[in-house]
């Protein structure tokens, strides 16, 4: 068994470290574009394996895509991570070129490979390297449930002051604050959570699991690694031993719970062919309600990803596959096709919705009535039979909601991404992992700049221009403004979002 992990910083060192310590595999191969990183990180994990008594063999390598060659297994994990102020879905015109650059690469040694992504955002990047790597979905899957489900899990741990071995519970959805943890499906040593613990409660926990990445990331100033390595190596261990174990996972709907063509968490089966299975459980109305709506979010930002056009239709269309007609693959191309080839309202109001984050969220928390473990039904997945009417995926659909006005809106973005691929075409190389730091490259400051004015446009667009107005409208436009703030230090500073309102322009 020999996997590769891509991106050698703090979630992938440690995925690498801790799959080297459960000692499942012959080799992990660590690669990262930092000269020496990889090959000084994973040196430094092998002199550890004759304290802690492993066999496998860690190798670093810097961009060297043949030594990852025969991998079994490849964990994505290169990507820049999130800052305070940041949401997932503002990694998106950056990762997605790595994601999709890396999986070109690592599918050409590595034909067979299963791939688990784990880049931010993790369900859109998930799909890009899916249209990417043009293999089947059960082989592509993303790792966000498994890290989701296990904060839930520590959280309901210190709550009842028991062990966490002990919590099991079911996490739906995306990997965002649109996440659907399902206290229904959750039990304490086999006793439902909701005799244990008050409906109050249970819903505050919830929402703490719902934005535990970003209570991290305040804390620390950029995202977790520690429980988010761990998780995605629990994945690979469980592929590697065939262990079918029954996890979240950020998969490829194709009719499960009445939605299609989207990336969500949906708990499978995970065994040596990947995604062996996908678990359609019974969700009541308010819970499908929840799921739909935070498969319509991704849905919004992988239709922000089309509009950028990162991913290379033309290419695409070399598949090897004749017969791709009803295959998921040829399903997401056409996606990708249809929705890239133009600007449609409905678009923007994807655009304007990643803004917004179309958030249900004060709907979001424990169930109405607290429904007893007895009417817990978990069927074996039948796809066809087992998947809820239609509704939800023809709602989604979102060719005919045009709102006119939002016409110039479109134009506006338009052009900026536009800008922002041609200084990506020009820039040669970017060194991601320096953003953020000193010692920038010129073209990690142009591509900084172009997103910047992409977010000040997108706020011009909502009409939004005094902080004050923005403090006001919601917590994710005072991310966004954080981040603008980043962006212009010139212009703006921090001190000025803390204290009066200042002008956004001028
Ligand atoms: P990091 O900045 O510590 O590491 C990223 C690494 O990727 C850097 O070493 C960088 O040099 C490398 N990299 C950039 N472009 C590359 C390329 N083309 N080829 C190879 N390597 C490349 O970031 P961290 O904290 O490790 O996070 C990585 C990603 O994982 C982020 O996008 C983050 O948001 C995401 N994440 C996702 C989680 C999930 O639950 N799915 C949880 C935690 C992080
Ligand atoms: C997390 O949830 C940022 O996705 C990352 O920690």
């Amino acid at each position: 068994m020999k996997i590769s992990v891509i991106g050698a910083g703090n979630v992938g060192s440690t995925v690498a470290n801790v799959i080297a310590q459960k000692d499942f595999c012959k080799e992990v191969v660590l690669l990262d574009i930092k000269k020496g990183v990889s090959e000084g990180k994973g040196l430094d994990m092998w002199e550890t394996s004759p304290i802690l008594s492993y066999n496998t063999r860690i190798t670093g390598v810097t961009n060297n895509y043949r030594a990852t060659k025969g991998s079994d297994i490849t964990i994505i994990t290169s990507g820049i991570p999130r800052k305070p102020g940041m949401s997932r879905d503002d990694l998106i015109g950056i990762n997605a070129g790595i994601v999709k650059s890396v999986t070109e690469q690592v599918i050409k040694y590595s034909p067979k490979t299963i791939i688990i992504v784990v880049a931010n955002p993790l369900d859109v990047m998930t799909y890009c390297a899916f249209v990417s790597s043009k293999f089947k979905s059960t082989k592509v899957f993303g790792m966000a449930g498994v890290l989701d489900t296990a904060r839930y899990r520590s959280f309901l741990a210190m709550e009842l002051n028991v062990s966490p071995k002990d919590i099991q519970a079911l996490l739906m959805g995306g990997h965002g604050d649109t996440m659907v943890p399902l206290p229904r499906y959750t039990t304490v040593a086999g006793i439902p959570v909701t005799e244990l613990v008050s409906k109050k409660r249970l819903e505050e926990i919830v929402q703490r699991t719902k934005t535990g990445g970003g209570e991290l990331v305040k804390l620390m100033g950029t995202s977790a690694w520690y429980a988010p390595g761990a998780a995605a190596a629990q994945m690979a261990e469980a592929i590697a031993k065939d262990e079918k174990r029954i996890f979240p996972v950020c998969a490829w709907l194709n009719g499960e719970y009445g939605l299609k063509n989207v990336f969500l968490g949906v708990p499978v089966i995970l065994g040596k062919n990947g995604i062996e299975k996908i678990i359609e459980v019974d969700l009541n109305k308010r819970e499908m309600k929840l799921l739909k709506a935070s498969s319509d979010h991704v849905k919004a930002v992988m239709k922000v990803l089309e509009k950028m056009d990162v991913l290379d239709k033309k290419k695409s269309s070399k598949s090897k596959s004749k017969k791709k007609k009803k295959s998921t693959k040829s399903s997401a191309k056409k996606t990708v096709t249809k929705t890239a080839k133009k600007v449609t309202a409905a678009a923007v109001k994807a655009v304007k919705k990643v803004v917004k984050k179309a958030s249900p969220k004060k709907k979001a928390a424990a169930p109405k009535k607290a429904a007893t473990a007895k009417k817990v039904v978990v069927k074996k997945a039948a796809p066809k039979k087992a998947a809820p009417k239609k509704v939800a995926s023809k709602k989604a659909a979102p060719k005919k909601a045009a709102p006119k006005k939002a016409a110039p809106v479109a134009k506006v973005i338009d052009k900026k991404v536009e800008t922002l691929n041609r200084i990506k075409a020009k820039a040669k190389t970017i060194d991601f992992g320096t953003i953020g730091k000193a010692g920038r490259s010129k073209d990690d400051l142009k591509m900084i700049k172009g997103i910047g004015a992409f977010i000040e446009e997108k706020l011009n667009a909502l009409g939004i221009k005094t902080f004050e107005q923005v403090s006001k409208f919601n917590s994710d436009i005072e991310d966004k403004v954080n981040l603008a703030i980043e962006f212009f230090p010139g212009r703006v500073k921090r001190d000025d979002w803390k204290g009066q309102a200042k002008k956004l322009k001028k």
